[in-house]
C-alpha cells in the first residue's frame, strides 16, 4: 500500500489495505482513503475535510530516515533510531540480544536467528528489520496490508509499505510503520510519542 502525504491535510492511502478502528473494528477495505493525521476529524480515524487543523505544522515532511546495521552470523539487524517509539517489545521480547545499556545495544551474533526474526517482526515502528544469513526466510510483508488507529496514539501499519512526500519524494519503504495521527509529532509522519506530552485524546 502506499500513502502520500499532503501539506497539513491526511493520508492519502491507495492500495490493498483493511483500515482497522482503535477497537480493531473493520472501517473499510481499500482500494482509497483519506485517513486523519491533524488529530480533529470528527470521522476518524478518517480525515473528514471539515475539521481540519491546516497550522498543524506538517510542513517538516521529507527527511528518510537512516539506518545502523548490527552484524550477526547467521541473522544482520539493521535500527533506525528516528523512527522507535520505544515501546520495548525489543528489549522484552530479546533482552539478551537489545540491551540498551550495553554497546552496541543491539548483538545479534549469538542468539538464534529465528527468534531474534520473531521479536523484530513484533517491533511495531518498523525501526528494527532483520536480514536473515542462514538461508531463513526473510520477513515476508502483511497481504493485504492493515492500517489500525490505536487508542490515543498513532497508526500501526504493516504491509509492504511505501510513504511518499506531498512533493513527490519516496520518504519510506519497509514492512512496518507507526505514523502521527494526533498533528503533534515532531518527527513528521513518523510518531516520536509527543501524543503522550499533549495528552491526545480520540476525537
Ligand atoms: S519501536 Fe521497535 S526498536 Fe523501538 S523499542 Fe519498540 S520494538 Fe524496539
Ligand atoms: S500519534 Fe502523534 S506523536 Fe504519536
Amino acid at each position: 500500500m502506499k500513502l502520500t502525504l499532503t501539506e497539513d491535510g491526511p493520508y492519502i492511502v491507495e492500495g490493498d489495505f483493511r483500515l482497522l478502528d482503535t477497537k480493531k473494528k473493520l472501517v473499510q477495505t481499500g482500494e482509497t482513503a483519506e485517513l486523519c493525521r491533524c488529530g480533529k476529524s470528527g470521522t476518524s480515524p478518517l480525515c473528514d475535510r471539515e475539521s481540519c487543523d491546516t497550522q498543524f505544522g506538517a510542513d517538516g515532511d521529507g527527511a528518510p530516515p537512516q539506518w545502523r546495521r548490527y552484524k550477526g552470523t547467521n541473522i544482520d539487524v539493521s535500527y533506525s533510531a528516528r523512527i522507535c517509539i520505544h515501546d520495548g517489545a525489543c528489549t522484552f521480547g530479546a533482552p539478551e540480544v537489545f540491551d540498551p545499556r550495553k554497546r552496541p545495544w543491539a548483538d545479534p551474533k549469538e542468539s538464534d536467528a529465528e527468534g531474534i526474526a520473531a521479536v523484530v517482526r513484533r517491533c511495531p515502528s518498523g525501526a528494527l528489520i532483520y536480514d536473515r544469513l542462514d538461508g531463513g526466510p526473510q520477513e515476508q510483508p502483511e497481504q493485504p496490508g492493515t492500517i489500525r488507529a490505536t487508542r490515543d496514539g498513532p497508526f500501526y501499519l504493516s504491509g509492504e509499505i511505501e510513504i511518499e512526500t506531498a512533493t513527490g519524494q519516496e520518504l519510506f519503504q519497509g514492512p512496518r510503520a507507526s505514523l502521527c495521527r494526533c498533528g503533534a509529532s515532531r518527527n513528521k509522519p513518523f510518531c516520536d510519542e509527543n501524543h503522550n506530552m499533549v495528552q491526545f485524546k480520540d476525537p
